[in-house]
């Protein structure tokens, strides 16, 4: 079982020095250096350059690293991916995914590369044709995650943005699915109003309980919000062991269900609570 956390996914862009030095300290579990769209026109060919440079020298500690390379029908993405390649990245976060054929085509140019040998996918669900596809996508070689692309999700659907998102709900629950289905990580959206904190738990709350591993984040102060959303709560963790002791007891006296505060607590309850426990065990690990 992959209990690595990803509870904030933080976008860098990755023409940004400062940011990406800052991010050495900042308390997120993973990190998207972009090249893609959060870079200027002007700004691609240096930004690689320097993205290149600072992930071999700067230390990220046990954080996951994601570079989004531009999409490789893009003039930009053939020459990302040779300079990025040096730094023998660990996962590549492909963007505009419309169909597997996106991924197996990264795939194959990763497979030539002794420095990418061992480099997973990442791919943004950010159309719709993509959303579609997601089943096939998900199962494609190297792939690691989905993260969701809301901002052009929603400008394909011609949908509006609204606090329920019901208008992306079925956009946002296909990918979701299949990404279970396959047992890969799938991470929500941004939320865009980085000021508003109270909107971004509503969006994280949302997210949580529809099932996503974390959110993706534009800025730092959106890192609390995330982390302790994402994280399960003292008092879940408390009714796991509660549940596991129970369960134990009644196993040892023969029976295959016990009760725990008036509900049935069954083997595949069991099992949640286990990954709950080993969830809190990874967090506090990355927190150490
Ligand atoms: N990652 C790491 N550090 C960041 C950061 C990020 N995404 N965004 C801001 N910071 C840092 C700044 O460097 C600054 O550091 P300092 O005070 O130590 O010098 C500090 O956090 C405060 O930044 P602030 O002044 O509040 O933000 P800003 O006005 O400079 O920038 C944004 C606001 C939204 C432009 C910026 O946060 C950003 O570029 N976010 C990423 C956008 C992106 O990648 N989009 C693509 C995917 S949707
Ligand atoms: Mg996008």
């Amino acid at each position: 079982m992959d209990t690595r956390p990803f509870r904030s996914v933080l976008y860098i862009p990755g023409s940004k020095e400062r940011a990406l030095e800052k991010a050495t300290g900042l308390a997120t579990d993973a990190i998207i250096f972009d090249l893609e769209d959060a870079v200027a026109i002007d700004e691609k060919a240096r930004a690689r350059e320097l993205l290149a440079e600072r992930l071999q020298s700067l230390d990220y500690g046990a954080r996951a690293k994601l570079v989004r390379i531009n999409a490789l029908s893009s003039e930009w993405g053939a020459d990302d991916l040779d300079v990025i390649a040096q730094a023998r990245p660990e996962a590549i976060l492909l963007p505009k995914v419309d169909e597997a054929a996106h991924v197996e085509r990264l795939a194959r140019l990763l497979d030539a590369r002794s420095e990418t040998a061992e480099t997973r996918i990442w791919a943004m669900m950010e159309s719709p044709a993509g959303v579609l596809n997601a089943a096939a996508i998900a199962r494609a070689p190297r792939m690691a995650g989905f993260i969701m692309g809301t901002n052009d999700l929603a400008k394909d659907m011609g949908c509006r943005f609204r606090p329920d998102r019901l208008p992306l709900m079925t956009a946002l629950q296909l990918p979701l699915i299949a990404a279970k289905a396959a047992g890969i990580v799938v991470v929500d959206g941004v939320y865009n109003a980085f000021k508003d904190e109270d909107g971004l738990r509503r969006e994280c709350e949302q997210g949580r309980d529809m099932g996503f591993d974390g959110k993706t984040l534009i800025h730092p102060a959106q890192l609390g919000v995330a982390n302790e959303v994402f994280a399960p709560s003292q008092e879940e963790i408390a009714l796991a062991r509660r549940q596991i002791e129970a369960f134990e007891a009644a196993t040892a006296r023969g029976e295959g269900v016990a009760v725990v505060d008036g509900k049935i607590v069954e083997n595949l309850h069991i099992v949640t609570a286990k990954q709950i426990l080993a969830k809190a065990d990874a967090i506090a690990e990355m927190t150490e």
